[in-house]
């Protein structure tokens, strides 16, 4: 069993796909244990993405992550970060299947609908960053 990090960005919430996007994962077998909703502030949004700090996009990445809320979740089960990403589809949504939740939901390299951690240390990092122990008590 593995847990990864997972995120509707502002531009997929902002046109009301949450629903549509967490019956895929549903669907697809992995399981929500947990969930928010927030705005995140432009340090927050600096910290979560602290490894994309020196990449030219970052100033862009930061701006549209703090456009507008964000739900946020951890997903579980089975293989779950390669799954997760695979549901998504590649970062570019304008290269992305239509198959994929950012083939349906997401528009360009900026604004494609959800993020997903990409390996296991990174997920640690990324569940710790926006939920306590606490709330991943099971
Ligand atoms: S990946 O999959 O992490 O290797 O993708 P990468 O290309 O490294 O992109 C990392 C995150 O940065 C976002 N990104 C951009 N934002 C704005 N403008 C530009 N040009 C740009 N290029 C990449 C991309 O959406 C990735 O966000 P996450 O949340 O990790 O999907």
């Amino acid at each position: 069993m593995q847990r990864t990090f997972a995120v509707i960005k502002p531009d997929a919430f902002a046109a009301g796909f949450q629903g549509k996007i967490i019956s895929a994962i549903q669907e697809s077998g992995l399981k929500v244990v947990a969930m928010k909703t927030l705005l995140l502030s432009e340090r927050q949004a600096k910290g979560f993405y602290h490894v994309h700090a020196e990449r030219p996009f970052f100033g862009d990445l930061v701006k549209f992550m703090t456009e507008g809320p964000i739900l946020a979740m951890v997903l579980e089960g089975d293989d779950a970060i390669k799954r997760w990403r695979d549901l998504m589809g590649p970062t570019n949504a304008a290269e992305a299947p239509s198959t994929t939740l950012r083939g349906q939901f997401g528009t360009n390299i900026e604004r494609n609908a959800t993020h997903g951690s990409d390996a296991e240390d990174t997920a640690a990092f990324e569940i710790g960053y926006f939920f306590s122990g606490l709330e991943l008590a099971r």
